[in-house]
């Protein structure tokens, strides 16, 4: 099938070199000239595991291609893909204007019949505002081209999202045109051969359907958190009790660990878009809003500990953090519990020491030079002669630590964890003054 994307960000190139690996002749379009000149030069501009060999394989056999030329684009697939940014506005609802900009190309330069696909997170509704403007612009134009206009979430995981796109549990699309219906089962023909995974609903049930999926994700971290600060204050281990109730499968083991609060670019926009959806309607969506607040405070709660470690006063240290991506595998620092972290520290003049596995170039680019950054090669540099070690996000490489080695290189023995990675027993036993989420302190 001829297919186009639209937006060659993290969801059009995951999208578009996926499809194109199960044969589809695939063209991304992009309106940055420089992002699509790096990829035609075999540069791809984010970190995902595998999309790089992926994406080249597919560039080679000819089917994946890129351009900046909105006319080609829209002239080649049948299938036409909205995949760009959704920024949130300034009120916190999702920001349309790119969605919008490219059912305006599309609607400028088709001339026979195609089915747009929203395929970024929008608001419900958002499909009725793209029908709106392609029919305006044709109108315009003054010719009659038949169109259709679905919903089809993405459910990618950064640091997962191959794997996601292919052997994902459900495949969204709202629409309620057979047409559409057609062309959506041959698109995801070689996902769907085991079983039945696509499901169609109405579109507004397809929007709503992704939100709902976030945001419910994003309750049951709140929801943990908020248990592990009352563990903490009770005396009760959490991750006990996370067993405790993971065993019944009505609540389940996934989603339920305590941590330094969610990041990345879905779970804090998405949850604030819906709370803002509601508000619009004139709903007040006291839950959404609850599990955004107290996400917020989760994220301070590392710096807390720390400073209660030094008695308020962290002036002058030098405090070593391992992990800045909000979570392993990425190299993505957006929103990040580090960033909260690290402004903190600085804004109490103290300095840090970090090392993250791959976003070290992305925090050089978000935060510049600067004395109290120091930007080090690896976990075990970090440390050295650091204060105390603060770890931020879990990845593999940091769960294999010598509590006793660490001890005799902080100057204080002050651990602060927000993942839960070591038994609070051995660490203790080490020497180390050991802080965690929810295990007493
Ligand atoms: C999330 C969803 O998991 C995807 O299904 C969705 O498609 C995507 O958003 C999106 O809307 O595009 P992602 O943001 O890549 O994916 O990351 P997650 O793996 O879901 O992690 C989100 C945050 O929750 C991380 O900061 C992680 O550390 C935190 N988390 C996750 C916890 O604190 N505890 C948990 O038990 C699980």
């Amino acid at each position: 099938m001829k297919i186009t994307i639209f937006g060659s960000g993290y969801v059009g190139l995951v999208t578009g070199t996926c499809l194109a690996d199960v044969g589809h002749d695939v063209v991304c379009m992009d309106v940055d000239a420089a992002k699509i000149e790096r990829l035609k030069q075999g540069e791809i501009p984010i970190y995902e595991p595998g999309l790089e060999s992926m994406l080249l394989r597919n560039v080679e056999a000819g089917r994946l291609s890129f351009t900046t030329d909105a006319r080609e684009a829209v002239a080649h697939g049948v299938l036409q893909f909205i995949a760009v940014g959704t920024p949130p506005d300034e009120d916190g609802s999702a920001d349309l204007k790119y969605v919008l900009a490219v059912a305006e190309s599309i609607g400028e330069y088709m001339d026979d019949y195609k089915v747009i696909i929203d395929k970024s997170t929008v608001p419900v509704g958002t499909a009725d505002r793209v029908h709106a403007r392609v029919a305006e612009v044709l109108k315009h134009r003054g010719v009659s081209v038949d169109f259709d206009v679905c919903s089809n979430p993405e459910f990618l995981k950064e640091g997962a999202a191959l794997e996601d796109f292919t052997r994902g549990a459900r495949i969204v699309v709202g629409t309620d045109s057979e047409k559409v219906r057609e062309r959506m089962r041959e698109c995801y023909a070689p996902y769907n051969r085991n079983h039945e995974k696509l499901m169609f609903m109405d579109v507004r049930a397809a929007e709503l359907t992704k939100y709902a999926a976030n945001a419910m994700l994003a309750t049951k971290i709140s929801f943990m958190n908020e248990i592990s600060n009352l563990a903490e204050r009770l005396g009760a281990d959490i991750e006990e009790v996370r067993r405790g109730i993971g065993s019944d499968p009505r609540i389940g083991y996934h989603f339920i660990y305590p941590g330094c609060g969610y990041g990345g670019s879905c779970f804090p926009k998405d949850v604030q878009a819906l709370a803002r959806t509601a508000s619009q309607i004139g709903y007040e969506a006291e839950l959404l809003t609850a599990v955004e607040s107290v996400n917020k405070r989760q994220k301070v709660t590392l710096f807390e500990k720390l400073s209660r470690a030094f008695d308020g006063d962290l002036t002058g240290k030098t405090i070593a953090v391992w992990g800045l991506a909000f979570k392993p595998n990425t190299d993505d620092m957006r929103d990040a519990p580090s960033r909260t972290l690290m402004e903190a520290l600085w804004a109490a003049g103290a300095k840090v020491q970090a090392y993250d596995p791959e976003s070290m170039r992305e925090t050089r680019r978000i935060y510049g030079e600067r004395d109290d950054l120091v930007l080090v090669a690896d976990r075990i540099q970090a440390v050295k002669g650091a204060d105390a070690l603060v770890i931020c996000t879990e990845w593999k490489e940091f769960r294999t630590l010598d509590a006793g080695w660490l001890k005799t290189q902080l100057a204080f023995p002050v651990v602060v964890d927000g993942r839960n990675l070591f038994e609070p027993s051995a660490m203790k036993s080490a020497g180390l003054m050991y802080y965690a989420v929810g295990r007493g302190d």
